[in-house]
């Protein structure tokens, strides 16, 4: 009788054989036998991805911004929403403070001025995920005024300072310092 389990064991065996006829016209590329499934993958679309920003400011794309451009995308884009007033807090974590990180050890708020050790972090972190609802829809200059905006608020650069691939990787965040590289010989 013709079951259910018969007729999948027939597609098994049919996407193996397709699969197997498949594998040989992949030899000649001295990969070995591989299942010939797939298409290349195009460069745009790797690059759309490969947005990761390291932290001596490689891959920081072109383009700058401005603490007071900044301040009113900070607005525009609802970012006050989540994060309060001038960013000093709402339901979500306050972006500009004032007080120094205080003695709690692990409870301590580790705020982006006095944990973050690299200021190109918050370049990445961003353009890659914020506004929280809606990632990836700012554009590479509205990110520049939105990092310059936060860091001039939390007073590491001069208000009218202007951010970008270059200016940018300067900014020294107070903690810096104090992170302990585990493996320093891996970097
Ligand atoms: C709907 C709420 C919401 C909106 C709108 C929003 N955020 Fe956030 N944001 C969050 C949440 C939630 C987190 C914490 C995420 C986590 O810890 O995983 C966060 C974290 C952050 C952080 C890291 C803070 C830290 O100390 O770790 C930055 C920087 C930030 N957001 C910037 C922005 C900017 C700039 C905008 C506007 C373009 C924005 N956010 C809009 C909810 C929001």
């Amino acid at each position: 009788m013709f079951t259910l389990k018969t007729l999948s064991l027939a597609a098994f065996v049919s996407i193996g054989v397709a699969g197997a006829l498949a594998a040989g016209n992949d030899t000649k590329n001295g990969l070995g036998a591989r299942p010939g499934l797939g298409a290349p993958i195009p460069e745009s679309d790797i690059k759309a991805w490969d947005i990761t920003i390291l932290p001596d400011g490689t891959n920081l794309p072109p383009g700058s911004g401005t603490a007071a451009v900044g301040a009113k995308l900070y607005v525009e884009k609802g970012c006050d929403q989540c994060h309060g007033d001038n960013a000093k807090g709402g339901r979500n974590p306050a972006l500009i403070t004032e007080e120094k990180m205080q003695g709690q050890g692990i409870e301590t708020n580790k705020t982006i001025k006095d944990f973050w050790a690299y200021s190109t972090t918050l370049y990445d972190y961003i353009r890659r995920a914020m506004p929280w609802p809606a990632p990836r829809t700012l554009s590479d200059e509205e990110v520049y005024s939105l990092v310059a905006y936060i860091l001039a608020g939390n007073k590491l650069i001069d208000e009218n300072a202007v951010m970008d691939a270059k200016t940018l990787p300067q900014v020294k965040m107070p903690n810096h310092d104090n992170f302990i590289v585990r493996f320093p010989e891996r970097i």
